[in-house]
Order: structure tokens, then C-alpha cells, then sequence
């Protein structure tokens, strides 16, 4: 199926086999996604569509995109991180199932935004986002485009509260469904994925051993839950620093230690922030940090730590291994920052694995279809994904899972509708 005429830049097209058996490895563990895709090859639902993807370009995404492709669409993708590709993977979805890809892992500021704008040279009819780029990009650079935009996805917390942002400031001008709204995406790929994906890249840059150390997971909401439980799982302390009481209590009742940053600084091992804010870790708390701390981020944005302050701060840096750049401070103390503050699981690892992005994906593919068959009914506004899809992911995966649930019985239907039965 080989299509040399695909325009694209990626960084070798001749590690496209490799890229193709991560995609088919991905996939077999993709059972929802696959029944969708076999659905959509058979109704051809996004016929003469355009689509533009600005995503984290995995083995997990290119199943996505073969399902938008098999369907009908015409779609190109970009990087939504410029650490996050997988070159392989970027070179076979162009050599083996012609789709134009525009990521390279590691490119700069300037090549990432003309990757995106490039894009939308394709003049979408729908764009995919991780985290808004793509949406500002059209609002901000390509206003020409609005017309034609039937609607759009958003994959990531952040990327919905920069939605939500535009919503409310009247700025945003065509329909977006949050997926990271639906259930079956955030109780899951955020938590158990964030959880997962997040250690295993900390611990493939570093090969650190968690148990006995003390991990601080500074922000506790889904990703951080993940985080802070699947530490705790291998045997680290954990400390959990919040902003929220309700989080915070629920740290504590959780089992974790909770207390401001600045008193943690000075007992962590390895810092983790997954906040979604700006400069959670910043100078005061690497002046408090021992020497051989450890700082990541797993936040979508690269803007939790406050690297600026790292580097004033520091006397000398190195790199000691592979993205993990070692800042030498006044008093001595040496700071490791992984993979320069970007996402720590997609650049130091994988992502998410392909079983949890198989809801997250799948809940993709729906949207934009629900999207396509309501688009004429929806306001500029940002939308939850319909809880009868939601539900429809659930039942799938654990169909897939080989797993069985009870039903209501007419009685118990009839007592859950009832308001008069009491003690
Ligand atoms: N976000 C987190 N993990 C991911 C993955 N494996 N693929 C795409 N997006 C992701």
C-alpha cells in the first residue's frame, strides 16, 4: 500500500517497518477502536471530510488515524508535543497507510508551529487538538478557515480549560466536544494511563528504584491520583501538595502525606507535577531540595517547573544521561531535570498504553462522528461527549475484556423509579 507521492517531514522514512509493528502490536490491544474501525470501513461516515490532527504522534494515534482514514476521511497529522513522537511510527504512517505526518521527536519551537500551520494548509473541515494548539493556531493565524470548520475534538484537560476559556471570553467560533470529559477518558487514560505511563518514563531515563524513596506528586487530580498510587504501589512514601482542600483531604484520606511544596522540597526524592499550572516547582523549593533530587513534569505544558529559575540558580549543568540534565547549585546540591520539563512519559517513554488510549481513541473517533451527524444543532460552545457513547465505550471494553455484569430486574427497575417506598 506503499504511497510515495505523500507529502510529509518526518525524520526517516526508512524506519517505517519498525514504526509498522509497534502500530500492529498497538493495535491488537485497541479491540474497541478495531470494532469502530471495521464499523466506519463499512459506512463510510467521514466521506469527504478533512481532518486535522494535532496529537502525540504514538503507535496508539496512528490506530486512531487508520480508523478516521478507513472511514473516509482525508486526514493529516501533526505533533501536539515536539518530544512526543515516535519517529518510527511517523515514517510508516506515511510509507504504509499514506497519511501526510508532520513531526519530528525533538524539533524546535519554530519547526513544531510550522508543522501545525501546515496542517492546516489542508484546510480541515474538523481539527483534533491535545491540549488547544491547533484550535489558537486556526483562531489566531488562519481565521479564513472558520467558515468551513464543521467542529472539533479535545483530547486533554488542558486543552478543554483553554476551551472553556474561549467559551466564556466569546472568542471561540465553532463547536468542540470535550472528550476528556467522557468518563470512559479521564477516569481512565488520566488516571491509570497518566499513572503508569509517567513512572515508567521517569524510570526508563533514570533507573531509579522507587521503593523506600519518597516521591512528591505535586497536584491531585486524576493524573495525580494515578501517580501517587502506583508510587505508593512500588514502595515509595508519597507526599501529595495541593492548592484544592478537596483534593488535598482526599490525599490524606488516601493514605498520603499532604503538605505545602516548601516543606516537601526538603524531603523529596523525586518531584512529579501534574498540576496544569505555571511554575508550581520554582526557586525557593529547588534552594530547599537535597542533593540528587530528581524534578519531572507530567503536566501537558512544559511551564510546571520553572526551568528560567533552575538555570539562574545553578553555578554549572550537564547532561548525565540521556534528558536528564544535571544543574549543579551554589551550596553544592545537584538537580536533575528530566526531559527539559516536557511531558516525562511520552518524551522518556511510550505514552499511555494502547489499552487505556483504546478508550480514549475510541471515544475520538465517536465524537467526530456524533460531530459530522450533529454539527447544523451545535452552538459555538464546548461539549461533553453524549453519555450514551460514553456508556457504549464502557460496555465495549468490557465486552473486549471478556467481562459480564448483572441487569436490573423489573422489580429492582420499578423500586429505583419509585419515590414512595421509603423505610
Ligand atoms: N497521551 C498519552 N499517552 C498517549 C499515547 N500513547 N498516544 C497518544 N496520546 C497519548
Amino acid at each position: 500500500m506503499a504511497t510515495a507521492a505523500v507529502h510529509s517531514d518526518v525524520k526517516d522514512k526508512g524506519l517505517a517497518a519498525n514504526g509498522k509493528m509497534r502500530i500492529e502490536w498497538a493495535d491488537r490491544m485497541m479491540p474497541v477502536l478495531q470494532l469502530i474501525r471495521e464499523r466506519v470501513a463499512a459506512e463510510q461516515p467521514f466521506t469527504g471530510v478533512r481532518i486535522a490532527a494535532c496529537l502525540h504522534v504514538t503507535s496508539e494515534t496512528a490506530n486512531l488515524m487508520r480508523t478516521l482514514k478507513d472511514g473516509g476521511a482525508d486526514v493529516v497529522l501533526c505533533a501536539s508535543n515536539p518530544l512526543s513522537t515516535q519517529d518510527d511510527v511517523a515514517a510508516s504512517l506515511v510509507e504504509d497507510y499514506g497519511i501526510p505526518v508532520y513531526a519530528i521527536k525533538g524539533e524546535d519551537e519554530d519547526t513544531y508551529y510550522r508543522h501545525l500551520l501546515t496542517t492546516l494548509d489542508h484546510k480541515p473541515h474538523v481539527s483534533m487538538d491535545d491540549g488547544c494548539d491547533l484550535v489558537t493556531a486556526v483562531h489566531k493565524e488562519r481565521p479564513e478557515l472558520i467558515d468551513n470548520m464543521l467542529g472539533g475534538t479535545e483530547e486533554t484537560t488542558t486543552g478543554v480549560i483553554r476551551l472553556r476559556s474561549m467559551e466564556e471570553n466569546d472568542v471561540l467560533r465553532y463547536p468542540i466536544i470535550a472528550v476528556n470529559e467522557a468518563n470512559t477518558k479521564h477516569l481512565f487514560d488520566n488516571r491509570y494511563g497518566t499513572g503508569q505511563s509517567s513512572l515508567d518514563g521517569i524510570l526508563r531515563l533514570t533507573n531509579i528504584l522507587l521503593a523506600g524513596h519518597t516521591v512528591v506528586v505535586c497536584g491531585y487530580g486524576w493524573c495525580g491520583r494515578g501517580i501517587a498510587a502506583r508510587a505508593e504501589g512500588a514502595g515509595a512514601k508519597v507526599i501529595v501538595t495541593e492548592i484544592n482542600p478537596l483534593f488535598a483531604l482526599e490525599a490524606a484520606m488516601d493514605g498520603h502525606q499532604v503538605m505545602p511544596l516548601v516543606e516537601a522540597a526538603a524531603v523529596g526524592d523525586l518531584f512529579i507535577t501534574v498540576t496544569g499550572n505555571a511554575h508550581v516547582v520554582d526557586a525557593e523549593h529547588f534552594a530547599a531540595m537535597k542533593d540528587g533530587a530528581i524534578v519531572a513534569n507530567a503536566g501537558h505544558f512544559n511551564v510546571e517547573i520553572n526551568i528560567p529559575a533552575l538555570r539562574e540558580l545553578a553555578t554549572a549543568t550537564t547532561m548525565a544521561r540521556e534528558q536528564v540534565e544535571e544543574f549543579t547549585l551554589a551550596n553544592g546540591n545537584r538537580i536533575s531535570l528530566l526531559s527539559d520539563g516536557r511531558l516525562v512519559n511520552l518524551s522518556g517513554a511510550e505514552g499511555h498504553p494502547a489499552s487505556v488510549m483504546d478508550m480514549s481513541f475510541a471515544n475520538q473517533a465517536l465524537s467526530t462522528e456524533y460531530l459530522l451527524a450533529n454539527h447544523a444543532e451545535l452552538e459555538n460552545r464546548v461539549y461533553t461527549v453524549p453519555a450514551e457513547l460514553d456508556a457504549s465505550v464502557a460496555r465495549l471494553k468490557l465486552d473486549s475484556m471478556g467481562l459480564a455484569i448483572d441487569t436490573l430486574t423489573p422489580e429492582q427497575e420499578k423500586y429505583l423509579s419509585s419515590w414512595e417506598e421509603g423505610t
